[in-house]
């Protein structure tokens, strides 16, 4: 018995001050934001990596034959699933503090791109990389996300811009989402920024990526969603349409960077397509607000970014009174926002974004899951879900925008395991 059932994803997390299940199978729109399903004293049973019971604890515990199980008390702490950061570009070479620099001195993100820096300068860095050392980076990153509780991530390509280094970024994923405990969700980016060789002839760019990139990563099986930068002096609407069709084609499903920095209609284009998120949206429309909110395309907002680049926030309050749903991700990046941190996150959304606690915590389980098509698998504590958890060193979920920047996840489980434990750490 024993250990080898025991360290088989046989958990039971029992006595939980707040057990938050966000339970639902579907993302949740406008006032469904707020109803978190909170058990108090919970119990959640996970039994080869997969929620089996959950509900309050006399009731669960009883007649439970408790040997073949792992048993975390849970006292004073509150449970939460994991969290999934729907929005990332994590595996890069080379970083860019001097540009930061440059940005705190006042030159803006768009005008070190217009000047050969920016995006190009992570291109030229991730060209050079071997695969490996990609891989190496990566796993650094991952696991400072993991100890933020974060237990799926998506991950975009777009430091190629080129079929060699597009997929070499993707099989950099693969790879580490076969050898990491985060479970890893692999965007095709290539149309991020336009290479040097292709200035001024965008057009031609796109059909290169079309005729040359995009059948190998559809073939090859290396991304489950192509994104594009919808962008002022990047890639125009029709560029962008031209584009996500033909990805939609090979049956990847679509995403895209949307009025980022200048109104352009790329909500009003997500809805279109069927995407299932824009994501961004700081100069998002009333109109493509009101549409995400009948289609059901996930409004994903990036407010780290917003931050870091001085740019106004993302109006999600207008957003769910309007009846979207709403994830919040991180953006992680060399660039625009080189932070993984999710307690910043959530201070931002509360703080900045008019975002209430309950509405954040959803906005990073179930709905970042919606975001990524995995909501009836992950996202919640539902039974039948996979055993992604976090427990917090606090009593309620209501510290993690409170504890300012500060990380309150004490273990992370994963299918039911612990990867995580800082009290051990600590010793
Ligand atoms: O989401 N805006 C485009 N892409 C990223 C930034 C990438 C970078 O600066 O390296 C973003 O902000
Ligand atoms: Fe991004």
């Amino acid at each position: 018995m024993g250990d080898e059932l025991k360290s088989n994803g046989n958990l039971i997390i029992k006595n939980a001050a707040e057990l938050v299940t966000c339970r639902g199978f579907a993302a949740k729109k406008g006032s469904e934001m707020s109803n978190l399903h909170v058990i108090p004293d919970g119990t959640i049973v996970i039994e080869d990596g997969i929620i089996r019971s959950v509900g309050r604890t006399a009731e669960i515990m009883r007649n439970l034959d408790v040997s073949h199980y792992e048993v975390i008390d849970a006292l004073d702490r509150a449970v939460l699933p994991g969290f999934v950061d729907s929005h990332t570009h994590f595996i890069f070479g080379g970083y860019r503090a001097e540009e930061f620099s440059w940005r705190l001195q006042g030159m803006s993100y768009m005008d070190i791109m217009a000047q050969g820096g920016g995006i190009a300068n992570t291109v030229e860095a991730t060209r050079k990389a071997t695969k490996e050392e990609l891989i190496d980076l990566g796993k650094k990153r991952l696991d400072s996300m993991l100890a933020f509780g974060v237990t799926t991530v998506e991950g975009k390509s777009g430091y190629g811009l080129d079929h060699d280094t597009e997929i070499k970024q993707l099989v950099a994923m693969g790879d580490l989402d076969a050898a990491h405990p985060i479970d890893i969700a692999r965007t095709f980016l290539g149309a991020h920024a336009v290479p040097g060789d292709y200035r001024g002839n965008e057009d031609g760019f796109i059909e290169y990526l079309i005729q040359e990139v995009l059948p190998a990563v559809a073939h090859k099986n290396l991304a489950e969603f192509c994104d594009i930068f919808c962008e002022k002096g990047v890639f125009s609407v029709n560029q962008s349409r031209r584009l996500l069709e033909n990805a939609r084609s090979f049956g990847l499903q679509l995403k895209i960077h949307a009025d980022e920095i200048t109104p352009m209609g790329g909500t009003e284009l997500a809805v279109e397509l069927g995407a299932i998120s824009a994501d961004h949206l700081l100069h998002a429309s009333d109109n493509g607000i009101q549409r995400m909110a009948q289609t059901g395309t996930v409004a994903t907002l990036l407010p780290i970014t917003a931050f870091s680049l001085k740019e106004p926030y993302a109006r999600a309050r207008f957003m769910i009174d309007n009846g979207c749903a709403v994830a919040l991700a991180t953006d992680f990046n060399p660039g625009s926002c080189f932070s993984e941190s999710i307690p910043l996150l959530f201070s931002l959304a509360t703080i900045y974004m008019g975002m209430t606690s309950e509405e954040s915590v959803t906005a990073l389980t179930i709905n970042g899951a919606a975001a990524l098509g995995r909501e009836k698998s992950i996202g919640s504590l539902d039974v039948g879900k996979k055993g992604d958890a976090v427990i917090l060193e606090f009593p309620s979920y209501r510290y993690l925008p409170y504890h300012i920047g500060v990380n309150c996840v004490e273990k992370v489980i994963k299918k039911g395991r612990i990867v995580v434990d800082r009290n051990k750490k600590r010793g």
